[in-house]
């Protein structure tokens, strides 16, 4: 039980409140004044899990999907050198970030002993054909494992890799290539199940119904590749479990993701701070913070009356990196608008500690950073940055790790997961749905001749086509 408090993820609030940064913070007796309407929050949160809604609390309490997970992985393990993720969006993020926070910089460049015999992992979450096609020709297809993940089943861009790397296997391995291949998609729907019943795939996972895209990081969406690297599944779930565990407080000062939702909120539509900035001290760490640009606004930017296209709503998530954005965009959020909040991501301890030597001592601008580490320069620059702030008045909040390590990653997931329910729960939208991803994915298909658009098809031509002025 000690440990577990050890590793348990800290939320300091104090630089986001009106004592710290003044009118640009959220005075305290406000936050009180919304404990009545987060009680209410709490309470539709509470009534929909316990029908069994809320799809993406459930999943880190779901023991067969783990079980099914590592079963999958044990047909593959020792029989493929490479894994691939086929994928986009909430398919793929949430990988990514899974990968790069728990496994070694250069995990991919380990020698297989370095590597637990697990395989390289590669996640093509973009169809750039330079990339793609650079990586079709570094691999050695007989020996790659394709994980082809896609919640409608229907995602261009996936279907498009798949269709490629298929008729690839097919070359090289007969009939036998189903074996390099597991779809994970939904249950039911989609063509990717017409896909597994026709060509016979056996390697199938299911995303829980009611689990979308970028709330599935804990499903087997994210934990198969999780899983394939070596990655200790059961922990990332036992850390979102704890986590879960303190968001389940109804107080909103005993809340994490309830404050921070709060807060989030409160500073965009009361203070005016319309962009919400993810900033890690930790390179393993930034592509989590893509994953949270996806998920802040996916489910946030949206209508709050959807049928009339009325009342549109959501901060601007972006994503900075400690210390190198410090060269780069501090100087903005210092003097620039004041119209950001940020959420700093700390590493209590870092996986390794590398020792400045001394040398230089009598130089004012070499020697003073003699006998320290980098690890003591990275702390120092994002404690020096987070004081800057708040004494430029711009708020902010600091989540610190501990350590980097399953458990914490888990924690960090499910609390910013019940953040962004529960903020859009605040903006009175639906969190879980995304209606204006489907008009760009509509005017993709009618291009590409899909049947079911092409009445689309020749308007979409004619509108492409039609502005030749101001073109220089
Ligand atoms: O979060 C989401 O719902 C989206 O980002 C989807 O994950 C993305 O569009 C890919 O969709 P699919 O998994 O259906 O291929």
């Amino acid at each position: 039980m000690a440990q577990r408090r050890g590793l348990a993820i800290r939320v300091d609030f104090n630089n986001a409140l009106s004592m710290k940064v003044g009118n640009h913070g959220i005075a305290p007796k406000v936050v009180n004044k919304w404990q009545k309407r987060i009680d209410e929050i709490h309470a539709e949160l509470q009534w929909e899990f316990n029908r069994g809604g809320l799809a993406f609390r459930w999943l880190p309490y779901q023991k067969p999907t783990v079980t099914k997970v590592r079963d999958v992985a044990k047909k593959l393990r020792g029989k493929v050198d490479n894994f691939v993720v086929l994928g986009i969006g909430g398919s793929a993020l949430g990988n990514i970030a899974l990968q790069s926070a728990l496994k070694p910089r250069f995990y991919n460049e380990l020698p297989k002993s370095e590597r637990d015999s697990n395989p390289r992992i590669y996640i093509e979450d973009n169809i750039d054909p330079e990339c793609f096609g650079a990586l079709l020709d570094h691999i050695d297809i007989k020996k790659t494992a394709f994980n082809v993940i896609s919640k409608s089943g229907e995602t261009a861009e996936t279907m498009a890799q798949f269709l490629v790397v298929r008729q690839m296997l097919k070359d090289a391995l007969n009939e036998k290539f189903i074996k390099n291949v597991v779809i994970t998609t939904d249950p039911e729907s989609g063509y990717l199940r017409e896909i597994i019943a026709e060509d016979g795939y056996k390697n199938v996972l299911e995303i829980p119904p009611g689990v979308g895209g970028r709330f599935s990081v804990l499903s087997p969406v994210g934990l198969l590749s999780a899983e394939m690297a070596g990655i200790d599944i059961s922990r990332l779930l036992a850390g979102a479990q704890a986590m879960d565990k303190r968001c389940k407080k109804s107080n909103v000062w005993d809340n994490p993701a309830y404050l921070s939702a709060l807060v989030h909120y409160l500073a965009d539509t009361q203070n005016g701070k319309t962009i919400s900035v993810m900033w890690p001290y930790s390179d393993a760490l930034a592509r989590l913070a893509d994953w949270y640009v996806q998920l802040w606004a996916e489910s946030l930017g949206k209508f709050t009356d959807p049928e009339n296209k009325k009342g549109a709503v959501g901060q601007t998530p972006l994503k900075a990196v400690g210390a190198t954005d410090q060269h780069s965009m501090l100087q903005l959020f210092m003097e620039g608008p004041n119209d950001k909040i940020f959420t700093f991501i700390a590493a209590g301890r870092y996986r390794h500690r590398v020792m400045i030597p001394k040398a230089f001592h009598s130089l004012l601008g070499a020697g003073y950073l003699g006998g320290k580490t980098l690890n003591d320069l990275i702390q120092a620059e994002r404690r020096g940055v987070t004081l800057a702030l708040t004494e430029a008045q711009r708020p902010s909040i600091t989540v610190t790790l501990p350590v980097i390590n399953e458990h914490t990653v888990g924690q960090l997931l499910l609390l910013l997961q019940v953040q962004t329910a529960v903020a859009g729960q605040l903006y009175g939208i639906n969190a879980f749905d995304q209606p204006g991803v489907q008009a760009g994915k509509d005017l993709t298909y009618a291009q590409m001749g899909r049947r079911d658009k092409a009445s689309l098809k020749a308007e979409v031509a004619r509108k492409l086509h039609s502005d030749r002025q101001y073109i220089l």
